[in-house]
Order: C-alpha cells, then sequence, then structure tokens
C-alpha cells in the first residue's frame, strides 16, 4: 500500500509501521482518557504512576513508577525514552548494590511536556509546563516552564514565550 502524504503534512502512524496500544485502567494509578503507547514499552510499578489525559509513548520507553510519577495532560514520549524514581542507596561500600535498597525520588512532569527522543529523567526531576526536551539530553535537574532545554545535563537554552 502507498502512502502519500503533503510536503508539511504529519508524519502517519500505520498498522504498517508500529502498533498504538491504548493504556488501560489497572496499568497505572491512574489513567487519564487517550492515553497511549507503542510497542516495546516496558511499565514498571505502574501503581506508583498518574497519568493526565492524551499522555503519549513512542517506541521502546523504560518508564519506572516506583519512587512516584505524575505526568500530567498532553504529554509526548519519544522512542527510547527512559524515566526512573529512584535511586540506589550506596552507602556502605562493603554491601553490595542490589542489597541497600533504594532512595525514592518522585518525577513530576508538568502538562504539554514534549521529551523528544532518547531521552534520559533521572529521579527527583520536575519538568514544567509546555517545556520541551531535546533529542539525547539527560534531565538531571528541575527545567522551568516553557523551555526548550537540551544537553547532557540538560539545561533551558531557549524561552518558548
Ligand atoms: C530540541 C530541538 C527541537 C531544538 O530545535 P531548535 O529550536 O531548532 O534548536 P537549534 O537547532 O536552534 O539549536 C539551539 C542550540 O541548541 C543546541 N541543540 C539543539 N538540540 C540539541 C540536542 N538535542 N542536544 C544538544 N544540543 C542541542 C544546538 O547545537 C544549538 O546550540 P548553540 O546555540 O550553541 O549553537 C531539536 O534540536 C531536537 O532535539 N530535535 C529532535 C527531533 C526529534 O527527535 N524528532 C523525533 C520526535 S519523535
Amino acid at each position: 500500500m502507498k502512502h502519500k502524504y503533503a510536503k508539511g503534512e504529519g508524519m502517519k502512524i500505520t498498522t504498517f509501521s508500529k502498533s498504538i496500544i491504548p493504556f488501560r485502567q489497572g496499568d497505572a494509578k491512574k489513567v487519564g482518557q487517550g492515553c497511549y503507547y507503542a510497542d516495546m514499552i516496558v511499565w514498571l510499578n505502574g501503581d506508583q504512576i498518574k497519568l493526565g489525559n492524551n499522555v503519549g509513548f513512542n517506541f521502546g520507553c523504560y518508564v519506572n513508577g516506583f519512587g512516584g510519577l505524575i505526568i500530567e495532560d498532553g504529554c509526548r514520549f519519544g522512542p527510547y525514552t527512559m524515566i526512573h524514581t529512584a535511586n540506589h542507596i550506596v552507602d556502605n561500600v562493603d554491601a553490595g548494590i542490589d542489597g541497600q535498597g533504594w532512595n525514592k525520588k518522585p518525577v513530576h512532569i508538568e502538562k504539554e511536556v514534549g521529551v523528544i527522543m532518547g531521552i534520559i529523567i533521572l529521579p527527583g526531576v520536575r519538568i514544567g509546563e509546555g517545556s520541551l526536551i531535546g533529542a539525547g539530553s539527560v534531565v538531571a535537574k528541575d527545567i522551568p516552564p516553557y523551555r526548550i532545554a537540551v544537553g547532557n545535563p540538560c539545561k533551558p537554552k531557549k524561552s518558548r514565550k
């Protein structure tokens, strides 16, 4: 089958390119209307995750809600994005990393945030409303609203307003 699009028209997801799967109630503590993910998501500790309306995850994301995760309305996550919400406790150098438990650090992503492609969101971070995070960024600190933020560590580069 041929797919023809006018110049500038949005790219289309088709059954030939990937599967779009609706979240079900019970996949998270709260699931808003119209939330979806594409194939290959790793979704852990959903009972600690709250999703607003129309939140979407592209291919291959890793999302671990262990320490608490809130994602507000209209957020989009590009392919191969990773979100974690807890750090290993490593205080005792004589004990293995796995045996010392976790330090929970909730993540909060405000509404209409665009997390583009291949991004790592570290525990404890808050991303402000309407911000856009550039490809390959590592978000280690809070990002204010309406910024275009890029890099490792991710820092605001431009304002959207
Ligand atoms: C974030 C993004 C949208 C910004 O685009 P833009 O507003 O046109 O930004 P510019 O190209 O003007 O770049 C501004 C500055 O940020 C830097 N920059 C842009 N994106 C960057 C990134 N992802 N990582 C590091 N630096 C980046 C540029 O080098 C430039 O630096 P300078 O001011 O020192 O010259 C874009 O760079 C990006 O990451 N696009 C990815 C697109 C994508 O993944 N699409 C698929 C979605 S599923």
